[in-house]
């Protein structure tokens, strides 16, 4: 398949580059996975006329303010409202429901890009009557996704899809209760935020924030290699109060990681969804 075919990139340029953004910009790309940065970079040249990666270090070390730029386009932030509708069906019915009766939910979602999820999250915590209790961390390291997220507007034409993996999700339950058209905008109720905070935070380099009832982290250790992924997925288990839940991916799996195979029980195996024992 053409979009298979990686771009050929010199491996000094490389190297180069994984030098600048660590040392100057303070980010380690060196654990994400090859073939991903190789494509995103392959990307990223071709979007901005630049011949190749030495082309690219040179901007990044002559145009500080190109680098917010930059890292938007590198991070790759896809995502929707109750993307993978099956796997939002398991938390409400597995998940959400271990919580009725616990008095405070602070929830950690990292790598929330500009928000579609944790306005996801927010409406079924509504519905089940749980979202008064609930504090809600978002992060992520996309500064412009970021931005966004807090306006909870999105471009008209994601509405439909948004709409239908809404109604998988809450058959009973009018789109119309959370959502209107202003202009050529779909636009959210401002209320879901309220208990959400978006923040910056790197997984790779940055403190874990701790102590949490749940933890969403879907569709990022995907971009990670295997030691990455490891290490992050042990942040997180320390990051869970006992009985908490972690939900990852459904493309992803924490095979390579030792101490979710003895901390952390199947709620769904198929939907990724697991329970910190002990
Ligand atoms: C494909 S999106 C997934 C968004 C959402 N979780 C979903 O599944 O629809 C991946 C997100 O991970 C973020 N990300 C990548 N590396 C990260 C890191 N080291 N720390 C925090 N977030 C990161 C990206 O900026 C992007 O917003």
């Amino acid at each position: 398949m053409i979009e298979d075919v990686l771009p050929d990139i010199a491996e000094s340029d490389l190297e180069a580059f994984f030098q600048i953004t660590h040392t100057i910009y303070g980010y380690d790309f060196r654990d994400y996975a090859r073939a991903s940065v190789l494509r995103r970079l392959g990307t990223i040249l071709k979007k901005y006329g630049l011949p190749d990666v030495k082309a690219l270090n040179q901007r990044l070390l002559k145009q500080k303010e190109f680098f917010e730029t930059f890292l938007s386009e590198f991070t790759i932030g896809t995502t929707e409202l109750f993307r993978d509708p099956s796997a939002w069906v398991a938390l409400r019915k597995q998940a959400l429901p271990l919580f009725l009766s616990t008095s405070q939910i602070r929830i950690w979602h990292a790598g929330t890009s500009t928000g579609e999820e944790v306005l996801s999250l927010a409406i079924l915590l509504t519905e089940m009557g749980l979202y008064p209790r609930a504090q809600i961390f978002a992060t992520d390291i996309d500064q412009k996704a970021l931005q966004t997220a807090p306006k909870a507007r999105y471009p008209l034409r994601y509405k439909r899809t948004y709409q239908e993996n809404f109604q998988q999700v809450l058959p009973d339950v009018p789109f119309s209760r959370y959502a209107y058209e202003e202009g050529n905008e779909l636009v959210f109720d401002p209320q879901l935020l309220r208990n959400v905070r978006f923040l910056r935070h790197n997984l790779v380099s940055d403190e874990p924030f701790s102590r949490f009832e749940m933890i969403l982290c879907r569709n990022v250790l995907i971009y990670f290699t295997p030691e990455l992924q490891d290490r992050v997925i042990r942040k997180f288990i320390q990051a869970l109060v006992p009985g908490g839940i972690l939900m990852i991916g459904t493309k992803e799996s924490l095979f390579w990681c030792k101490e979710a195979e003895k901390k952390l029980a199947s709620v769904n195996n198929l939907e990724r969804i697991y329970r910190r024992q002990g």
